[in-house]
């Protein structure tokens, strides 16, 4: 399969991301190369990758604990001392084998150690390949708000190998996903059709290489998030409000990434209708679609409240607004766009009627 190319770095795929791998390994004589896990991807990914590495190198294994609670700077302070320990310099790599949360924090970590090493992602979760690993941002969560502290610095490779998502719960692989679905909802019409067609995941797989597309184009117009890749945050803005809530509230069931930002994806289609113009029957099918693979979640007035609160923290604010971005048809958006107050408690009405 071809690769994608980036501005400073490619996405490589299968089989030919090792050899990618093998070639930039051999060329750049790193002094150590550490590789970032967590206890998933130690056991079910780590022997696997190590296998298909070809050459003679010195590599150290470092470990973080798996999930959104971890993506602290408590964490990265374990990964820096871990790196110092072990003895890393300037011409150190840092490869962040994992999930969205692996990826971003140790793209962070390589970002900010001796003011920059380089690293390599090897996402392992559909969310991670599809979206986390791709762009540069780098980052971590400040207590329960997400990514409030980061970087955008962009990796040496991405090497996409989707054999591993054969170790993941089903649950993790709709939560990513919820991901190439917005990808179609804010640039292909037609990408969107072809997806709520989608059964299983080696169907996913195949559409694996398009989000990534998708995702690329907008990062190359826009690597710093001035204008057009704001659009890539379609449904996070109450998506992530929703998601710091559960991390907060312990006695919920916490909610994956895909998850709350499918939530956010129809709240945002609710909005969109009513103030950007989206036809009706659009909306209806993005409810439907979402509603098709993600279960209704029930909200009371109160949790409500909470979440609304939540959003004087998102990242898009300026001047003290809160910016959307809106569909004014499927395939196509509207960015920061000011919404009444009234319209959000309908939103969650229309989400749960
Ligand atoms: N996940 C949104 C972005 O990379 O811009």
């Amino acid at each position: 399969m071809e690769s994608i190319i980036s501005d400073s770095y490619a996405v490589h795929f299968n089989e030919s991301a090792f050899d990618a791998l093998n070639t930039t390994l051999a060329e750049n004589k790193y002094s150590i190369i550490y590789i970032l896990v967590d206890e998933n991807t130690h056991e079910y990914c780590l022997a696997p990758f190590m296998g298909e590495i070809s050459g003679d190198y010195v590599f150290e294994i470092i470990e973080i604990a798996s999930g959104e609670i971890n993506k602290t700077i408590d964490t990265c302070v374990g990964v820096w001392e871990a790196l110092s320990d072990l003895g890393a310099d300037r011409k150190s790599l840092l490869i962040n084998l994992g999930g969205g949360v692996l990826t971003d924090l140790g793209g962070f970590v390589a970002s900010t150690f001796k003011r920059g090493i380089d690293f390599i992602n090897v996402p392992t979760t559909l969310l991670s390949m599809v979206d986390a690993s791709v762009g540069g941002k780098t980052g971590v969560d400040l207590g329960l708000l997400k990514n409030q502290i980061g970087v955008i610095n962009q990796p040496v490779m991405v090497l996409i190998i989707p054999p591993f998502l054969d170790t993941l719960e089903e649950r993790q692989i709709t939560s990513g996903f919820a991901e190439m679905l917005k990808h179609g909802l804010i640039r292909n019409q037609g990408y969107w059709k072809q997806l709520k067609e989608v059964s299983g995941l080696s169907d996913m797989k195949a559409h694996i290489f398009k989000s990534v597309q998708i995702k690329n184009e907008v990062v190359l117009k826009d690597p710093t998030e001035q204008n057009l890749r704001k659009v890539l945050n379609y449904g996070h803005t109450l998506g992530h409000a929703i998601e710091s809530y559960f991390l907060e509230h312990k006695d919920q069931e916490l909610l994956l990434h895909g998850e709350a930002i499918a939530i956010g994806m129809i709240l945002e289609g609710f909005l969109s209708y009513k103030t950007c113009n989206l036809p009706l029957k659009e909306l209806e099918d993005i409810k439907t679609t979402f509603l098709n693979y993600f279960d209704k979640v029930i909200f009371s007035d109160d949790d409500i409240d909470h979440i609304l609160e939540l959003l004087k923290y998102d990242k898009k604010n300026s001047h003290g607004r809160i910016n959307f971005v809106l569909l004014t048809t499927i395939g196509k958006t509207a960015i920061d766009v000011q919404i009444p107050q009234e319209l959000f408690k309908e939103a969650f009405a229309y989400y749960m009627e």
